[in-house]
């Protein structure tokens, strides 16, 4: 086994542990605690837990269903009745395997059950291990938006076992690099030096073939990334961790309005073109940095325009973008300018428009 801790130095520190066997840290991270809730889904449970449930105490394994309509209100009084039956107490802890649906479905159910029970985020995605098990959101939808109900709950660590990314199917893993892209932009390639945008550059072949090296290196600096955004904006109230939305205005507005068939993360490369040629629109960089924002999800094999996007209404975007959560009633952008990347409020109509056609909507 061989893992690198990541620290993440919110007001109770902890770790995220990067590499192929973290899962096995699972004993370890919880040591001495009475019993454990185990939440995930039949097919991530089949697959690793023996692993995870090596050298732990008394647990129990809570199954979920699949995708976001598991990600409700239902789902988590389900698990919280099944943990109160059981005899979980404030304690013990609550371990969630799986992807982000997992992840924040059982972080929100630890969140509420007894007030807050500890939990462990082990995350088995690209997705997560970057990004969604970092940092405390959880979050259930409701009918009326995604994540509407939701706490910030700190995990007390992170298992980001490398080894799980190997038998994703293959548009599961390459939508991870989509927030991988988004750590990358958010990356000041001028004085960040054999980080993330090297390794991208240097080994984009390893990453795509998911080489097991890079695979450390790879989660580990985006891990690096959030763990500095989350410790120094934990509830998101300065703006420095609305920065993570970076690309997901549109992405978001797509998944809202239908999908069209994208993944999360695939939403959020085109949605990362989009912030790139907005901002080039409004002449807050050059562009070289609106050829950034396409070239780079372009390298990693995402799209960079909405399939069937011609037969899509920029404004039927933009009425759900208005709902946006970091939204205050008109249209917030997060994008790149020449102080950074910074939130940025009711871009003119013409740029805007320039961008919904780079991205293929509207025809
Ligand atoms: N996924 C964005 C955040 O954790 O703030």
């Amino acid at each position: 086994m061989s893992t690198r801790a990541v620290p993440v130095a919110v007001a109770t520190p902890y770790d995220v542990h990067v590499g192929p066997g973290a899962l096995g840290l699972a004993a370890t991270v919880l040591a001495g605690r009475r019993r454990v809730a185990i939440v995930s889904q039949a097919a991530i449970a089949d697959r690793y837990l023996d692993a995870v449930r090596s050298g732990l105490g008394e647990c129990e394994v809570f199954l979920m269903g699949d995708g976001e309509e598991a990600k409700s209100l239902a789902t988590v009084e389900h698990l919280c009745r099944g943990f109160a039956a059981w005899g979980l107490l404030r304690g013990d802890a609550v371990l969630a395997l799986g992807g982000g649906v997992v992840g924040d479905t059982a972080g929100f159910a630890a969140s509420v059950y007894y007030r807050g029970v500890d939990v462990v985020q082990a995350p088995t995605t690209l997705l997560a291990q970057v990004d969604a098990a970092i940092g405390g959101k959880t979050a259930v939808n409701i009918p009326e938006g995604k994540n509407l109900v939701g706490a910030f709950h700190q995990p007390i660590a992170v298992l980001a076992d490398t080894s799980t990314l190997a038998s994703l199917p293959d548009r599961e893993y390459r939508g991870g690099l989509g927030e991988v892209a988004k750590y990358a932009l958010l990356a000041d390639p001028a004085t960040e030096q054999g980080g993330i945008n090297a390794l991208l550059r240097e080994h984009t072949g390893a990453v795509l073939a998911r080489d097991p090296g890079i695979l450390g290196d790879l989660v580990a600096h985006c891990a690096g990334m959030k763990a500095g955004v989350v410790a120094a904006d934990p509830h998101e109230r300065t703006g420095v961790r609305a920065t993570l939305n970076l690309g997901h205005t549109l992405a978001h507005a797509l998944e809202t309005t239908g999908g069209y068939g994208l993944t999360h993360g695939e939403a959020v490369a085109i949605g990362l073109v989009f912030a790139g040629e907005l901002t080039g629109a409004c002449e807050r960089v050059g562009l070289d940095t609106v050829d950034r924002y396409q070239a780079l999800p372009a390298s990693l094999g995402l799209p960079t325009a909405v399939p069937g996007g011609e037969a899509l209404r920029a404004e039927d975007l933009l009425a759900v973008m208005r709902r946006d959560k970091k939204a205050a009633g008109g249209l917030t952008f997060v994008l790149p300018g020449p102080d950074g990347v910074t939130l940025v409020d009711d871009p003119p109509p013409a740029a805007l428009a320039h961008a919904f056609a780079a991205v293929g909507v509207g025809g």
